[in-house]
């Protein structure tokens, strides 16, 4: 039986694996720490929400954000798939993974000159504008080049998403988007520009939504300007793109189904009259998150004198950031589970000098030092975290398919991290 929340991973026997392969044998074959994702589980969850776009005009665009290694985006390119990107980096990087330009739009609020100049010449499907600025800054690229720039305006539309902090983005006091009382003179302003083609309209309002309701309500102000602005004859048959957002489990929240919150969705845009309209989605969470594993070795086992036990591992906050920045829960499991250890009440740490660097607190776990141990729903926002702090590489990731395990990613060598650094020159050494 499949773990809560990792629909692909499970014991056979004591022996925890992903898929058809045994997680403790990937980890001896490939070394620690090990992020191992299940290709049956990504395509899974674009299939859910696939289906409930069937029939309509439609891209679903994985917010490449959450996991941008390069067979992961060709799993999904080959899916079909288009992609949300935020940066010059991401655009060649899906570029280099095979996607098709026409099936990318363009977020982020810092986008820069040579960024968009990059883009129009690829030929990206869309600019999701985040400021009138942006919009003074594209269009005059855009003359520059002789190119028209396909636009969207992300609309802030001030609801609460009800999630951390840090991954809210639809309230008025955040930096993201066009407030929704200054759209309406954004779009006649875009409509206005010479090098500008107005074709949508988009929001995204966090992440780790586990809830319907706020995606109805952004919906609905959504409309209403899709409404304003059409009857002004300022753009006709806009997209409208809402995002993504939708939240996985890591600790026994319910999310909807992405099938369930799409299919309300639409309902509310056919039953106000849109259902003429191009949907965009732009999901990263919910497509890779429950795919992916960390797997760690277990270095320590040590107590502080003080009534708390560590268990010292192989992956780090460097690896692994959400505990560290969102004190997010990440479930952690034994990947042997004959328990010949005594279960004890663990921090699980790891290696880097911070008290910060930890993957989870006062966890029930069976362990002795050289045994693995497996964080869970560590598909998205995991790798492409990562950082090399405390001079660390980063660690290898392999792709899993039935038995089948592929290396998509070596291991960081300390060379990695040293090539493009330089030593000052003697005569330099006067200066210190
Ligand atoms: N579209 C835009 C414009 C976004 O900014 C994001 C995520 C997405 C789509 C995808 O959202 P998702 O479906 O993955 O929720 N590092 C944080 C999450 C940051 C999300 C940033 N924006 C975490 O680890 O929880």
């Amino acid at each position: 039986m499949s773990l809560p929340g990792a629909p692909y991973v499970a014991y056979r026997g004591d022996e925890l694996h992903l898929e058809g392969r045994s997680l403790s044998a990937l980890a001896r074959e490939f070394g620690t720490p090990l992020y191992a994702y299940s290709r049956s589980s990504m395509l899974d969850a674009l299939s859910g929400y696939e289906r409930a776009l069937a029939g309509r005009e439609h891209l679903v665009c994985y917010a490449m954000k959450a996991n941008s290694t390069l067979a992961v985006l060709q799993l999904f390119a080959a899916a079909g798939c288009g992609f949300d990107i935020v940066s010059g980096g991401e655009l060649e990087r899906v570029l280099a993974a095979g996607a098709e330009p026409s099936r990318v739009v363009f977020s982020g609020v810092g986008k820069t000159r040579t960024e968009m100049r990059r883009a129009l010449e690829v030929g990206v499907r869309c600019f999701n504008v985040e400021s009138s600025a942006e919009l003074e800054v594209l269009s005059e690229v855009a003359v520059a080049a002789g190119r028209t720039a396909r636009i969207s305006l992300r609309i802030n539309p001030d609801v609460d998403a009800g999630t951390h902090p840090y991954i809210s983005t639809g309230l008025k006091n955040n930096k993201f988007g066009i407030a929704h009382d200054q759209a309406l003179a954004s779009y006649r302003r875009a409509a206005a520009l010479p090098g500008l083609e107005v074709v949508g309209i988009d929001c995204h309002i966090g992440s780790q939504i586990v809830d319907a309701s706020p995606y109805l309500d952004a919906l609905d102000r959504l409309l209403d300007l899709v409404e304003a602005v059409e009857a002004e004859g300022l753009a006709r048959h806009l997209h409208l793109d809402l995002g993504g957002g939708l939240g996985i489990s890591y600790t026994g929240e319910t999310p909807p189904s992405a099938e369930a919150l799409v299919r309300s969705l639409l309902e509310r845009i056919d039953a106000r009259g849109h259902g003429h309209r191009t949907v965009l989605f732009e999901p990263g969470r919910s497509l890779v998150g429950n795919a992916g594993v960390l797997v760690s070795e277990v270095l320590y086992l040590k107590d502080s004198g003080g009534g708390k036990n560590f268990c010292v591992v192989d992956a780090a906050m460097n690896d692994l950031m959400r505990p560290a920045m969102y004190e997010a829960w990440m479930n952690i499991v034994p990947c042997d589970r004959a328990g010949r250890a005594t279960p004890r009440d663990y921090d699980v740490v790891g290696p880097i000098c911070e008290s910060g660097d930890w993957l989870g607190r006062d966890r029930k776990l069976a362990v002795t030092a050289g045994d693995h141990v497996a964080v869970l729903s560590a598909g998205a926002y995991a790798m492409s975290m990562a950082s090399n702090y405390n001079t660390r590489g980063r660690a290898a990731e392999v792709l899993v398919s039935g038995d089948r395990a592929w290396l998509i990613r070596e291991r960081e060598t300390t060379a990695d991290l040293l090539r493009g650094e330089r030593l000052l020159p003697n005569d330099a050494q006067s200066w210190y």
